[in-house]
């Protein structure tokens, strides 16, 4: 914490924490999150209410477009009983009208909660330094990892034990990728990408792919595809890449998840895609919308998670566990 720690709004007493990577958390806080996320959803289900952040306001800062990060956040913050601030790219001008470090301390005098979406995942970093509140990544060019809570918890609703699956990632070794791998470090299950020659992930994420017990790089689609429970797929062309658009839809040819593709997989394998989804090209729509897709439920699950994520981050001393299922209490 900086020195004006005392004077910022932050309500906890402890050192904040922030949530700017997945390996952040341990495996017991993620299956804590997972836990409160599907008690949430439950409680939305039947018509229950929880306005636990009563008073509290998120900061949202986009540098690039977002619908799913944008509505869940905003959405998750009024029926938790707070209010959400949208900021969009030519708002506070970030880095250019004024310093990451200056933007960070203001609005850590007026809000309680920041959340990010840019491209340099050091922006991201900077942020949660200065800021004295807590900083969610919605996204940089390194990491997704409010994606990856969503949908961890779409596997969690769906299989007993996430250490028995194989997962494949197909595409781009960019952001996505990269919170697969720090997905697969905190639960345990077997990740192949395929991904086409070129655009593996970079140095260190590789090398943490390599690391893994069961972790597998390949070229070659179909032998990624071969036996998995999971199929995951994500842009060609990443926010920030559109002037390489040409090379890359040349370049990942053959990489494409059809419903040919999927015949190596398992029969009931389910296919994931972070939205959005750009239609023949990563992804047919027979198969995103086929039987075995559940992208929309990845969707709306953005929401349960980061509803759980706000709660923790901000509540975590009303964060009680009792016997694997958790309990808020709402002053
Ligand atoms: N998956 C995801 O982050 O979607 P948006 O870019 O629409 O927020
Ligand atoms: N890899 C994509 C994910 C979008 C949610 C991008 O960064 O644009």
């Amino acid at each position: 914490m900086t020195s004006n720690a005392g004077t910022a709004r932050s309500t906890s007493s402890t050192t904040k924490r922030d949530f700017v990577e997945l390996s952040t958390l341990t495996r017991e806080e993620l299956y804590g999150l997972l836990a409160l996320a599907a008690r949430l959803k439950s409680e939305l289900k039947h018509g229950l209410e929880h306005p636990y952040l009563r008073g509290k306001t998120l900061a949202m800062v986009f540098q690039k477009p977002s619908l799913r990060t944008r509505i869940s956040f905003e959405t998750g913050m009024a029926q938790l009983g707070g209010h959400a601030i949208y900021l969009g790219p030519s708002e506070i001008g970030l880095g250019e009208r004024e310093a990451v470090k200056d933007v960070a301390r203001n609005l850590s005098r007026w809000v309680d909660v920041i959340m990010i979406r840019t491209f340099a995942h050091a922006t991201c970093v900077n942020l949660a330094r200065e800021a004295t509140v807590p900083v969610i990544n919605g996204l940089t060019d390194l990491l997704h990892p409010c994606q990856l809570l969503a949908d961890l918890l779409t596997l969690y609703e769906r299989f007993a034990d996430l250490r028995a699956l194989k997962i494949v990632f197909v595409g781009d070794g960019f952001n996505l990728a990269n919170s697969w791998i720090e997905a697969a470090e905190l639960v345990g299950f077997e990740l192949r990408l395929a991904c086409p020659a070129g655009y593996e992930p970079g140095p260190d994420f590789l090398e943490r792919l390599n690391r893994l017990p069961r972790g597998v790089l390949t070229h070659d689609p179909a032998d990624g595809l071969k036996d998995v429970d999971v199929i995951y797929t994500d842009a060609w062309v990443s926010m920030g890449q559109e002037a390489q658009t040409q090379a890359r839809r040349r370049d990942f040819r053959g990489f494409q998840i059809s419903g040919d593709l999927l015949k190596h997989a398992k029969d009931r394998a389910i296919v994931m895609h972070c939205l959005p989804a750009h239609r023949g090209e990563e992804i047919t729509d027979e198969v995103i919308d086929g039987p075995n897709s559940v992208v929309l439920d990845q969707a709306e699950n953005r929401l349960h998670a980061q509803k759980a994520l706000l709660l923790w981050l901000l509540k975590p001393q009303t964060l009680a566990r009792s016997g694997g299922s958790h309990n808020i209490a709402t002053t």
